[in-house]
């Protein structure tokens, strides 16, 4: 019999990260982070249980909620990230995860992720993109 395997991971660079890996419907779920998003991630667990797919996606601005978020999201399949391509800004080759994850670090403007990226500071084309960005992740 074939083993059915699945990973859903969510990380920010340096900083936290949360997976869940599955083996024919064994779950298993690791974390590791900041201070902060460990106690939320054990508060979920205390509040909702072990089964991480019954848990609810959290709603707030801090790069914890927002990493728990994408990870229950994608976990519900409910995970519809609104920039699709690998690069952002075409005029200073930033990358979209290069955008994302400084918008999870706090830059919940366009001014502030485009002054920690330098996206943004050429045509401005990209600006709406960024924006879309940081509405779906900080709401
Ligand atoms: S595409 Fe980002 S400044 Fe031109």
């Amino acid at each position: 019999m074939e083993s059915a395997k699945k990973l859903v991971e969510v990380k920010v660079e340096g900083r936290d990260q949360i997976k869940l890996e599955s083996l024919d419907q064994q779950n298993k779920v690791s974390f590791i982070g900041c201070f902060e998003f460990t106690q939320l991630v054990k508060s979920y667990r205390a509040k909702f249980g072990n089964d991480v797919y019954k848990w609810p996606v959290p709603s707030g601005s801090t790069h914890s909620e927002m990493v728990i978020r994408e990870f229950v999201k994608k976990l519900k399949g409910t995970w519809d990230y609104p920039y699709k391509d690998e690069e952002l800004c075409h005029c200073r080759h930033v990358s979209t995860k290069t955008v994302d994850q400084a918008i999870i670090n706090g830059a919940h403007t366009h001014e502030l992720a485009s002054r920690w990226t330098g996206c943004s500071t050429a045509c401005g084309t990209c600006k709406p993109d960024v924006e879309k960005i940081i509405k779906y992740r900080v709401g």
